[in-house]
């Protein structure tokens, strides 16, 4: 019988492979008479290379090269199309010229026969600039906003501008009002798994073993960078080890890689370091946002303006989706939202956990705790009293909406009803108490997609697809949708993904994947069996095919996840110490493929959630841009210790409109209404009001 695997809570079909070391990560493929690559890195924020002294270096043991701008191969660093790239901008082309765009650029590449002789040597190579003072303060004197290039573009979620009715008017005219300002930090990425890309050539062929979570992507801007056409590029990736956007982009080293693997005419393993992590893979640009919401004295809400500025870097512009989910979680006829970039002397930021939507609505969230109480009232009731019957940002029906059913969910689930309101009212012994509670809203995306499925006359099947898997359990729920498609069991589906030259799959990012590789996956396996029906099983029987949404249902609603975040808090009120006691989410998502990885991947989240909001800070030296605590010492994260009971729950929901399968999306909703109602529960904890994440001891004492 194998109807109903859909929805089944199987364990993950890679979790043996993971746990007795068999899975291979980019690093693990190691190639024969291989030799090794390190970056060197700039020490000045800004500026140029004045010389690079290699004489000495290149008679270092083992060593076999030393490139830099002075000596490294012209690269032909052509157009090509990108799911990921800002829209605007220059992709940073390494090693063509002598400028330092920012601290920790790469200005050279040591290679050398053994890691630890490539390691010596570029500690040894002496490098010197003639250096300029960068701006990578945001909010200083320096800074300068400017308008997105790409918010120009009609694209709904991502607007530089965008207003219905006279908001302002309506503030000024509101009898209950809120209006703050919000600053979130920078933050980097720290996977468990650092980058690392072993490069191949043979003749004008290069194979990459490289950490992506899009390997079709890898393969086309590799291709273009060095003017080969992109079938000669095949791009490997079987594992992911942590990730959560800062492996969409292909990053520098993946070129550095691939140029060093030529140049000595042998592969080539480059892994970056743990502090080379914070320089050129991508961070949650810092972002300052102000909300204003005006109320009637019943909690109506009369006015929301959302003004918000992020970071990029001077040669990119990186946008996110930071003011989008104020244009529709609330009823309002007076809604203004404004989106500025600051171009800084830094890397360009990327996606990370919740790009955007986790900031944006971090802002939003508090400032709606903060009207509740202005109000006196409980702050589920006053998201229930502007609950919206459509989204009024895009005047369309939400295909499906079920935010209030989370509430209810969560409110049960957390045992909200045991909160008293007052500020400073629970108390556990000596410890302050403190209950939040905030909304969480992400897209319900869904890419092209195009899939290969195999019957074998054993009975057996292959579904192949260039999708990843970077934790969250692809590799077991597309087995499951195959499996249920084609009517065989999951022990006879033999799923693979993570290598460009299978049929493309869009990036693993923005939590489509289930929903387009898995509608990918139907749609061959639909094609398989309709095939096998018409008899002929002595042969295998192979069908490819393709899918993308129904253009008439994009056209016609709006098609988010919803969530209802509840934390409990406990301060000790003499040391300031946070710590999260508990957390329940609850999450209306459309189908859920496994109940189990869902759970998994919404905790997951939360534990982010919890970083973001007490931990997670890069602090920039004002100097030369040189991030000081570029090391997992000082880059605070949660570990086991910080994170309670983490609880997820999902709310039955049938969404007929998505796709297919019903499946909304999940993954980077769980990293959205984690932070604010943290620091909605710091509020009702400790009686004040902190606005600047993370949130440390200090603001509490
Ligand atoms: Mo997600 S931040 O698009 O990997």
């Amino acid at each position: 019988m194998t109807t109903g695997i859909i929805g089944q809570p199987l364990p993950r079909v890679d979790g043996r492979a993971k746990v007795t070391g068999a899975a291979r990560y980019a690093a693990d493929f190691n190639q024969p008479g291989q030799a090794y690559a390190v970056i060197v890195s700039a020490t000045v924020g800004l500026g140029r290379v004045a010389g690079v002294d290699s004489a000495a270096v290149e008679k270092m043991p083992g060593v076999l090269a030393v490139l830099s701008h002075l000596n490294a191969p012209r690269l032909a660093y052509g157009p090509h199309k990108s799911y990921i790239d800002p829209a605007t901008g220059e992709r940073l082309h390494v090693l063509q010229d002598e400028r330092v765009r920012f601290h920790g650029q790469p200005v050279a590449v040591v290679v050398a026969t053994t890691i630890a002789q490539a390691e010596r040597a570029a500690a040894a190579l002496r490098v010197s600039y003639n250096a300029e003072r960068p701006v990578v303060d945001c909010a200083g004197p320096e800074a300068r906003a400017i308008v997105p290039e790409a918010g120009r573009q009609p694209d709904a979620r991502l607007p530089a501008d965008k207003a219905r009715g006279d908001a302002d008017r309506a503030l000024a005219e509101a009898p209950v009002k809120v209006d703050e300002t919000y600053d979130i930090a920078r933050e980097n990425h720290n996977p468990m798994e650092p980058h690392a890309t072993i490069a191949s050539w043979s003749g004008d062929r290069l194979t990459l073993w490289s950490k992506s979570q899009v390997v079709v992507n890898e393969q086309a801007e590799i291709a273009a960078i060095f003017g080969l056409p992109p079938e000669s590029v095949t791009v490997i990736c079987p594992f992911i080890g942590g990730a959560f956007g800062t492996s969409l982009r292909t990053w520098p080293h993946v070129t550095l890689a691939a140029m060093a693997a030529r140049h000595v005419g042998r592969p080539v393993k480059l892994v970056l370091t743990r502090k080379q992590m914070f320089f050129t893979t991508g961070h949650r640009p810092r972002t300052v946002q102000r909300i204003a919401l005006g109320a009637t004295a019943d909690g109506k809400l009369t006015s929301v303006v959302h003004e918000g500025t992020g970071e990029t870097s001077r040669y990119e512009e990186f946008m996110e989706a930071l003011t989008s989910v104020t244009t529709f979680l609330y009823s309002c006829p007076n809604v203004r939202t404004r989106y500025r970039l600051v171009p800084l002397d830094t890397g360009t930021p990327n996606h990370m956990r919740g790009p955007g939507e986790a900031s944006g609505v971090f802002a939003l969230e508090c400032a709606m705790d903060e009207l509740a109480y202005k109000l006196r009232l409980d702050p589920i009731d006053l998201r229930r009293r502007n609950e919206p019957a459509t989204d009024q940002g895009e005047n369309k029906p939400f295909s499906s909406r079920s935010l209030m059913k989370c509430y209810d969910l969560g409110a049960e689930r957390f045992g909200w009803s045991r909160r008293t309101p007052e500020p400073r009212s629970m108390r556990d012994g000596r410890l302050l108490i403190g209950m939040g509670v905030a909304s969480a809203s992400y897209p319900a995306f869904h890419a092209p997609a195009t899939a290969r499925a195999r019957l074998l006359p054993d009975g057996t099947a292959e579904v192949e697809i260039a999708a990843s898997d970077m934790g969250p359990g692809t590799y077991t729920s597309m087995t499951q949708v195959a499996a249920e498609t084609l009517g065989l069991s999951v022990e006879r589906v033999r799923f693979s993904l993570g290598r460009s030259d299978y049929p493309p799959a869009p990036s693993h990012g923005g939590s489509w994947t289930m929903a387009s590789v898995g509608s990918a996956i139907r749609a061959a396996c639909i094609a398989v069996r309709e095939e096998a029906a018409k008899g002929r099983k002595d042969r295998p029987i192979e069908a490819t095919a393709s899918s993308q949404r129904d253009p008439e249902a994009a056209a016609r609603f709006s098609m988010h996840s919803f969530g209802a975040v509840f934390v409990e808090i406990a301060i000790d009120p003499d040391v300031g110490t946070i710590r999260v006691r508990r957390a329940v989410g609850a999450y209306g998502i459309g189908r859920v493929v496994n109940p189990r990885l869902a759970s998994s991947q919404c905790t997951g989240g939360m534990v982010g959630g919890i970083g973001m909001a007490l931990m997670e800070r890069t602090v920039l030296d004002a100097r030369d841009g040189r991030p000081v605590n570029a090391h997992m010492a000082d880059y605070l994260m949660p570990v086991n210790l910080d994170i309670p009971q983490l609880e997820a729950h999902f709310v039955a929901e049938t969404d007929p409109h998505v796709n297919a399968l019903g499946v909304k999306g999940l993954g980077e909703i769980a990293l959205v209404g984690i932070a604010p109602a943290i620091a909605n529960a710091v509020f009702h904890a400790a009686g004040k009001r902190v606005r600047t994440l993370p949130i440390r001891i200090e603001d509490v004492l």
